[in-house]
């Protein structure tokens, strides 16, 4: 193997995230294949990192046109002054695939930005219905909705949000119903009434990630959860938000995982697979009562972004959105996603660092616990996640683990999203390194611990 290409902090003047850390330089990718200056062939599990290139690296000529006629035409334009017809087509476009009774979209940049206009959004509903006393947001604590002040106070992870806490304003959460804490759901709906009983006529909506990305990867809550929660909202008046910015577009096998949960949602927030890496473009999509509320009420939602619903963005969504329609893709996760998840399970069978395999599509999740009493979650010393991520990168395999959180409400953890473009032969290729990699650092972990314990 040729030498391989990597930045560090010391050789670089980009601000990098930790500067502690090796960068492999990568010049070009194709499919689920990254590529550095040397000419290594990285795998990516994770759809350029962030759960984003959903299409695979490398152009798709469709998408280029679209850029390229788009531009022509025209490219920017604020919709404070002017609408388009792109912007007009993808709002039209995203209406028809969302679930049922939901009528307009509303177009930002990115995932964080959506979720801050969707915040604003349920309180803007409540306040035009005459009920201002409603502000809380409450969530699952383990989760992550971006990365701006307001959305940290979403996330509810002290780790997250420790040094920007004098700008945090904190919001109510429950703990996850995962099998750590409540595998049953009851416990969360028990926290959520608690909740409820004390603060109910403040709480605007309850937020949720249908199926949770890096914070709990590949988790869903159990069937009575759903449930549960339907009953609270219709008693209680909140709005249901999922936050679908990795799930939207396809990435659970449907086009958004809402058609999978028992209930539908007021207000969804997608971005990450809708610009598929190809531009940034992201979207809030609420159902008619939450529009109605303005129509009826003040008649105005402002302010926005400079980039929202650009034209430039919405044609690089409608083109992500006509090749997914092509090219059957979303039908591909969802046919081939149980295939990966029985192989990933078969190939991590006997490690006993593995906890849990699961997910749903082309979005899975590995989570960790002390092999020697398969339960505990483990001591954040060992670096688990950290290892993880860089065994894999040695065996030119691309993933995304998490350390454990204060809260102690989740442990190591490694998320796995491929491209839908990944063929049946990178799955096998995904999966073979991924084992291998476990299977190494569970080995290192087991000699440490017993180092330890003598
Ligand atoms: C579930 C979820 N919501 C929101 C965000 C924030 O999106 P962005 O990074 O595009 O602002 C992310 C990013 O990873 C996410 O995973």
């Amino acid at each position: 193997m040729a030498d391989r290409s990597f930045v560090t902090s010391d050789d670089t003047s980009v601000f990098v995230r930790e500067l502690d850390r090796s960068y492999p330089l990568i010049a070009r990718g194709e499919g689920v294949w990254l590529y550095d200056e040397a000419g290594n062939a990285y795998l990516d599990a994770v759809s350029g990192g962030a759960m984003v290139t959903s299409l695979g690296h490398g152009a798709v000529p469709s998408i280029l046109d679209a850029v390229v006629e788009q531009t022509k035409a025209i490219s920017f334009l604020y919709n404070v002054h002017a609408t388009s017809p792109a912007q007009e087509k993808l709002a039209r476009e995203l209406i028809d695939i969302a679930p049922q009774g939901f009528t307009h979209a509303h177009f930002v940049s990115g995932g964080t930005e959506a979720n801050e206009l969707a915040l604003r959004m349920a309180r803007s509903y409540h306040v035009e219905r005459g009920q201002a006393n409603r502000h809380l947001v409450v969530s699952p604590a383990q989760a992550y909705h971006g990365a701006s002040i307001a959305t940290f106070g979403l996330t509810g992870r002290p780790g997250l949000q420790a040094p920007y806490e004098p700008y945090i304003q904190q919001q109510p959460h429950i703990p996850p119903s995962t099998w750590l804490f409540d595998p049953s759901g009851e416990a969360a709906l028990r926290a959520l009434d608690d909740i409820l009983a004390q603060v109910g006529d403040q709480v605007a909506a309850f937020l949720i990630e249908p199926v949770s990305a890096a914070s709990l990867p590949g988790y869903s809550p159990p069937e009575a959860f759903w449930r549960g929660l339907e009953e609270r909202r219709r008693e209680h008046g909140f709005l249901i938000w999922f936050d679908e910015v990795v799930t939207g577009l396809g990435r659970t096998g449907t086009w958004f995982a809402a058609d999978q949960m028992p209930l539908t949602p007021d207000i969804i927030t997608t971005a990450k697979g809708l610009g598929a890496g190809f531009f940034p473009v992201g979207a809030m999509l609420v159902s008619r009562h939450v529009y109605e509320a303005v129509a009826s009420g003040s008649r105005s939602f402002e302010p926005g972004h400079t980039w929202d619903g650009a034209p430039l963005s919405c044609a690089v969504g409608s083109a992500v959105l006509a090749h997914l329609k092509r090219t059957g893709l979303i039908d591909s996760v969802r046919e081939r996603g149980p295939r990966l998840l029985e192989n990933l399970r078969a190939a991590l069978d006997g490690c006993e660092l593995v906890r849990e395999v699961r997910g749903r599509g082309f979005l899975l999740g590995v989570s960790y616990v002390d092999p020697v009493d398969g339960a505990s979650l483990l001591d954040p010393a060992l670096a688990v996640a950290r290892r993880i991520d860089n065994e894999a990168l040695r065996r030119l395999l691309l993933v995304y683990s998490t350390q454990p959180t204060n809260d102690g409400f989740a442990g190591d953890q490694t998320l796995l999203a491929p491209a839908f473009v990944a063929t049946d032969s990178d799955l096998d290729a995904l999966v073979d390194r991924f084992a291998a990699t476990v299977k190494t650092v569970e080995s290192q972990v087991k000699a440490q611990m017993v180092g330890a314990a003598r």
